[in-house]
């Protein structure tokens, strides 16, 4: 029997839509589920499909597979990729090739690599994203591995990825060992702020003005025609015109406020501490999940510290526009974290990361999909180690004009007792970055004057100490 070119470890709704994927490019494909109920279904899917062989036992997996073989793992990230590993190595050649393109973190990529390396097996983080649609349909693809055995996967994953408007593949090599892994990594976490900051406005334009939910649907639809066009504006736009069929109340108003996250959003931030680049918005978008699950005790504090909108609510039409312009702008902002963040882990690890590739990789396919991510790889390519997104020529002109109507928001949130951390928060990033002098030299006095950690001044070189308590 022909033997298959590739082989999908891990059948649930993920690695059917991708081995789905697989075989409509006419890739052999041959498919592995523990659990052979998965199988069983997955191979109602794929009926008529010839190229699609079901395996029923790991053996008969690894024999079904060309040399060298290439198994992608789609199980659930942590332990059970280590076990799956496990259960496979035996089976497997020199040179033979893993593929894990869960949301898997990427330090365990990092080790597995290097542990799978000393076996002779060439092991590749990847991330996918797109949800089950982009799975199948074509999701933004990230590789992360041994840059020649990339040859042996370049033009499946380039088949397979969503393609932008013109025809460029979602998908690129991106560097070595965990860097497919770590990029995902950060596109979840804008994603985290992205929604953040688009649920802030939601809830301005509902609680602190008023609006009616389908109302603020039709904003949403407005926005996604212009430079905020995105999949996350396109899919608010369409929540917020779907109604409970049971209540006939709006969908948004009978789900629970308390939301759910898988860790992705909260390694993002971790990193951010860990390797030392500011990314607020997304850590605050982290713990405004986790604020929001604390359910309960915001029912009962609402209780205890009622507040009267003191704010002067402008026009509608101003309302919407200046709202427009703080989303616009934070949103730049959010990249520009989530950007400085990869450059620093790509000098960190050595990857050399090209950003601007990266950027293109997530115009399609991806859940954070934008027409902007366009201005972004424009802005990379114009300077490779452009510091800040925020000081690019695409960026810097729309954050200037639109920091007037950033700080009426602000201010909107803050009078009317409206909760917009992202938003707050990111106004404060672009604040504290263009801030010239900042009072970190108090600070450091009194690191100093308390611990004698000495300080630096700022007109000479050397290191010094105050003896304070003479003065
Ligand atoms: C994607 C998504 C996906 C993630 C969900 C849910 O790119 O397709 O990022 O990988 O699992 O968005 O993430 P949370 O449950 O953490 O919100």
């Amino acid at each position: 029997m022909e033997k298959a070119y590739i082989g999908v470890f891990g059948m649930g709704v993920m690695g059917q839509s991708l081995a789905l994927n697989i075989a409509n490019h006419g890739y052999a494909v041959a498919v592995y589920n523990k659990d052979r109920e998965n199988t069983e279904a997955f191979l109602k899917k794929a009926a008529g499909r010839e190229n699609v062989t079901p395996c029923w036992t790991l053996e008969e997996f690894a024999a079904s597979l060309e040399a060298p073989r290439k198994i992608l793992l789609m199980v659930t990230a942590g332990k059970v990729v280590d076990l799956v590993i496990q259960s496979l190595l035996p089976l497997l050649d020199r040179g033979d090739i893993v593929i894990d393109a869960g949301n898997s973190y990427y330090a365990d990529t990092r080790r597995r690599e290097r542990e799978l390396r000393e076996r002779g097996i060439r092991f590749f983080g990847m991330g996918v994203s797109g949800g089950e649609r982009g799975a199948l349909e074509g999701p933004s693809m990230m590789p992360g591995g041994d840059p020649e055995a990339y040859g042996y996967l370049k033009e499946l994953f380039e088949d397979m990825a969503a393609k932008t408007p013109d025809g460029t593949p979602c998908c690129a090599y991106i560097g070595p060992d965990g860097a497919g892994h770590y990029v995902k990594m950060v596109h979840n976490g804008i994603e985290y702020a992205d929604i953040q900051l688009i649920c802030e406005c939601y809830q301005l334009m509902r609680f602190a003005a008023g609006m009616e939910v389908e109302e603020i649907g039709a904003v949403f639809e407005e926005w996604n025609r212009g430079r905020l066009q995105s999949y996350l504006v396109e899919i608010t736009a369409k929540i917020l015109g779907v109604r409970d069929p049971e209540t006939g109340r709006p969908m948004v108003d009978v789900i629970l406020d308390a939301a759910g996250q898988k860790g992705t959003g909260k390694w993002t931030s971790m990193e951010g501490l860990d390797i030392g680049v500011p990314i607020p918005t997304i850590a605050e978008s982290v713990f405004a999940r986790y604020l929001s699950a604390l359910k309960e005790e915001r029912v009962a504090a609402a209780k205890v510290f009622p507040w009267q909108s003191r704010a002067a609510l402008p026009d509608r039409e101003t309302l919407v526009s200046q709202l427009e312009e703080s989303l616009y702008a934070a949103k730049v902002c959010c990249y520009a974290q989530g950007f400085a963040l990869l450059r620093a882990a790509s000098e960190q690890y050595g990857w050399g990361l090209r950003y601007g590739e990266i950027a293109l990789l997530w115009r399609e396919g991806c859940i954070i999909r934008a027409r902007f991510l366009e201005d972004i790889a424009a802005a990379f390519r114009a300077q490779s180690d452009l510091p800040n997104l925020m000081l690019a020529d695409a960026f810097a002109p729309a954050l200037r004009q639109a920091q007037a109507a950033w700080r009426s928001i602000a201010a909107l949130s803050a009078l009317s007792g409206t909760a917009a951390p992202a938003l707050l928060s990111t106004l404060n990033y672009f604040d504290s970055y263009r801030t010239a002098v900042c009072p970190a030299s108090l600070l450091q006095a009194q690191r100093d004057f308390f611990g004698a950690h000495t300080y630096r001044r700022s007109d000479r070189e050397g290191v010094f100490h105050t003896h304070w308590e003479s003065y």
